[in-house]
């Protein structure tokens, strides 16, 4: 594989497609990180043929290094042997039944061992399916309705709710999100807190005592919990009656087996696991606490797939392959590698960027000198990136097939180049001039204009 950028880096398949495709899917992607707006248009790749590992192969014949792991769910590597030889073992003997399959309590009997939380479980498909599985459930235990939450939930109207009538999910999700099909009644009903402000989440249960059904939280995205912050939490949930559920379907899994809970030692409830549950084949679970979870059994939570047996043997395998290549310590391994190769890319170059966070699952900083400079820089990185064969934007995923070194070594000549290139573009102020198509559509970008 080349570092050095070529003529023939050629998108012009995928942007075929992506032409036909506008006519028929609204917005292109189910994901709306998926969509290549947020790319950088024109170069990077829109339509995947294959993947392996850690790489992608585009409709054109370009082949990529990936680090975005598809938005979180691959950890074990794209294709990956062991899970995908499970998968085709049980789709021979049936996918979904009039019946269940053992392996429904294999895999709890798995959970309930690795996650301090879970003493029952239950499953569906996605990771926003399964934050209402569990917020259902704690409304249902307490007989509150009020929800208080931090961080990313997926897209029901429980959560989304949070911007009727205000801004709610900014700083949460990405700003300007219009409510559209949110029935008004729901307004009121969620309400966001900030991270790591212990005595406004005191104020704000205060304010609502007794209809706070739940609290609901990532427990971390990039960096640790601040020390004692999960604990505080945890201490006014138990003063206010209120269920504390973690959302763990970003941050599960790469950090520890057990989840952040684990490495914390700070129980919550209830749990969410999704994404890398399984490397790829839809699955889900919602764990926690044995009386809240058996309440589930009187509620109407039910959904004719959520007994589907691939996404339990794919989820079955890659939980009992992270445990055999013990995952977490390859992620701690990959982490302060890759963190020592941009560090090394950032010197060499002389640009402000710098790896943060957790080493399982850092991300890339650039010191921008406003909004404007951040959005070009950023899009000018996926861009040269893609044109060089490197899925890499400032946010990303690792997974098992990314310990190769090949693969590293391609992502750091690749980086030196990008950054010196923005480094240079920094210097003569020119940075818009080398933009190929559009500005990367980000976080703050309203759907609605
Ligand atoms: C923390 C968190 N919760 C929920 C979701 C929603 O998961 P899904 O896209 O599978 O519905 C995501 C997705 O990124 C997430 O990061």
């Amino acid at each position: 594989m080349t570092s050095t950028p070529t003529t023939a880096h050629s998108v012009a398949r995928s942007l075929e497609i992506y032409e036909r495709a506008r006519k028929l899917i609204p917005g292109t992607t189910q994901l709306i990180s998926r969509r290549p707006t947020r790319g950088a248009m024109g170069v990077s790749p829109i339509y995947a043929e294959r993947a392996k590992g850690c790489r992608i192969w585009d409709v054109d014949g370009n082949e990529y290094v990936d680090w975005m792991s598809a938005v979180g769910p691959i950890i074990l590597g794209y294709a990956d042997d062991v899970v995908d030889a499970a998968v085709k073992e049980q789709i021979d003997k049936g996918s979904v039944y009039s019946i269940v399959h053992e392996n429904s309590l294999a895999l709890a009997e798995t959970l309930v061992r690795l996650i301090p939380s879970a003493e029952m479980v239950r499953y569906c498909k996605g990771g926003g399916e399964a934050c209402t599985m569990a917020v259902r459930i704690a409304r249902g235990f307490t007989g509150r309705d009020k929800v208080l939450f931090c961080g990313y939930h997926g897209w029901h109207d429980w959560y989304l709710a949070a911007n009727l009538g205000s801004e709610g999910l900014q700083g949460h999700l990405f700003n300007g999100i219009e409510p559209i099909g949110v029935p008004r009644a729901l307004e009121g009903t969620i309400e966001p807190f900030e991270y790591g402000d212990l005595n406004k989440l005191e104020d704000q249960l205060k304010a609502s005592d007794g209809d706070v059904a739940c609290i609901i939280m990532e427990p971390m995205r990039t960096e640790m919990p601040p020390e004692g912050y999960l604990e505080g939490v945890r201490e006014l949930a138990d003063r206010h009656g209120v269920v504390l559920i973690f959302d763990e379907v970003s941050c599960g899994w790469r950090v520890s087996l057990g989840g952040v809970q684990e490495v914390t030692g700070v129980t919550p409830d209830l749990s969410v696991f999704a994404k890398a549950i399984s490397n790829g084949y839809p699955m889900a679970a919602v764990v926690g606490r044995g009386d809240i979870m058996a309440t589930s059994e009187q509620m109407f939570i039910s959904s004719a797939y959520w007994d589907d047996n691939v996404g339990i043997a794919a989820a079955i395998a890659t939980i009992g392959e992270l445990e055999r290549r013990d995952a977490p310590a390859v992620f701690e391994r990959l982490g302060s590698d890759f963190r020592a190769r941009i560090d090394r890319a950032a010197a060499s170059s002389g640009l402000a960027a710098s790896c943060v966070g957790v080493d399982a699952h850092p991300g890339i900083r650039f010191d921008c000198a406003d909004e404007e400079q951040a959005r070009l820089v950023s899009t000018i990185f996926v861009q040269e990136n893609a044109r060089r064969g490197l899925i890499l934007s400032t946010g990303f995923f690792f997974n098992c097939g990314h310990e190769d070194v090949t693969a590293l070594d391609h992502t750091e000549r690749v980086v030196t180049e990008t950054f010196a290139l923005l480094a240079e573009g920094v210097r003569r102020g020119n940075l818009a001039d080398r933009i190929e198509n559009q500005v990367q559509e980000e976080s703050f970008r309203r759907l609605v204009r």
